[in-house]
């Protein structure tokens, strides 16, 4: 069943943690020569209209990109905003770029990518955004599938995104296999995967808030050399139902990603946060 798009949520606060540490992320990788290999199990559709019916449903972009679009962004944040700028050709905020399409930007011509989507509109979508890449290649296949068969990479170096709906509540379990098999396959992969926050007040999430913090909990013991969680919540836990914040847990992080999202998370926490319980969390430990 997939009844998830991910044009209601895009440039949320959540985008907005992981775009900025995938692109973070993405401009490490490309500081050494040797070309890398970016796979992201599951892509989206690669842009997404601010103007369209579906992103204004909700306008979740509002308390994102929005409330930060105007403001004095910190210098570690600016790789990540200068893209969005670039793709809009202008600071008129109309479009936002999905995990795929800000990786890309990144992307030297010695380096490939690897996209997988699901969903049928949004795999139409994303093949024609990235229909002109030499070195893109889109598939609509299960990413968890896709990624076990690309490792370990010919180029020994790989970044890799892994962003499930998480709809249904197996999908923690997936990443945690997923993620097991993919460091015995190629140990030295910088493994990114997103996770929410959930209230614990809404019953019907319950269950998830639990497995969410047991997946991060599997994948820091899962085997890579180092491990960053980081958490950006827009308010308390308990304060209303529902998603109070999102996290990122990377497995082999670049050596200085913590550093650089700690220049940023303070001024993301005054600038989307929408009670004084919003906060953020970086915890980094070795092997
Ligand atoms: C959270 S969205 C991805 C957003 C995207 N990573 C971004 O940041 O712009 C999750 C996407 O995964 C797709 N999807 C769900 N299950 C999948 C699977 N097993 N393999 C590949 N794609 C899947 C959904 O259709 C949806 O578009």
């Amino acid at each position: 069943m997939l009844s998830y798009r991910h044009g209601f949520h895009a440039g949320n606060h959540a985008d907005v943690l992981k775009h900025w540490l995938c692109v973070l992320t993405a401009q490490y990788m490309g500081q050494k020569d040797k070309p890398f290999l970016y796979v992201d199990t599951h892509a989206g559709a690669g842009v997404f209209s601010l103007k369209s019916s579906i992103a204004n449903k909700t306008a979740e972009f509002e308390g994102g990109i929005k409330a930060i679009w105007d403001k004095k962004i910190p210098s570690a944040m600016m790789p990540y905003t200068d893209l969005i700028k670039q793709l809009n050709g202008s600071s008129n905020l109309k479009l936002y770029p999905g995990s795929p399409w800000f990786v890309n930007e990144c992307l030297r011509s010695q380096d490939k990518a690897r996209l997988f989507e699901l969903h049928p509109q949004d795999y139409v979508l994303l093949k024609k955004n990235f229909d002109d890449k030499r070195n893109v290649k889109v598939e609509k296949q299960d990413g968890f599938a896709g990624l076990k068969a690309l490792l370990p990479p010919t180029s020994k170096r790989a970044m890799v995104v892994i962003d499930p709906p998480y709809e249904q509540a197996h999908e923690y379990k997936l990443v945690v296999a997923s993620l097991k098999d993919s460091i015995k396959r190629f140990a030295n992969g910088v493994y990114i995967v997103w996770y929410p926050l959930i209230n614990r007040t809404d019953s019907l999430t319950d269950n998830k808030k639990d497995m969410a913090q047991t997946m991060v909990r599997q994948l820091s013991l899962a085997g890579g050399k180092s491990f960053l969680d980081v958490r950006l919540w827009v308010r308390g836990e308990n304060e209303a139902p529902g998603m109070y914040g999102s996290g990122m847990a990377v497995i082999n992080p670049p050596w200085n990603l913590a550093k650089q999202l700690e220049e940023g998370l303070p001024f993301l926490v005054k600038s989307l946060g929408t009670t004084a319980e919003a906060g953020y969390s970086v915890n980094y430990q070795e092997g």
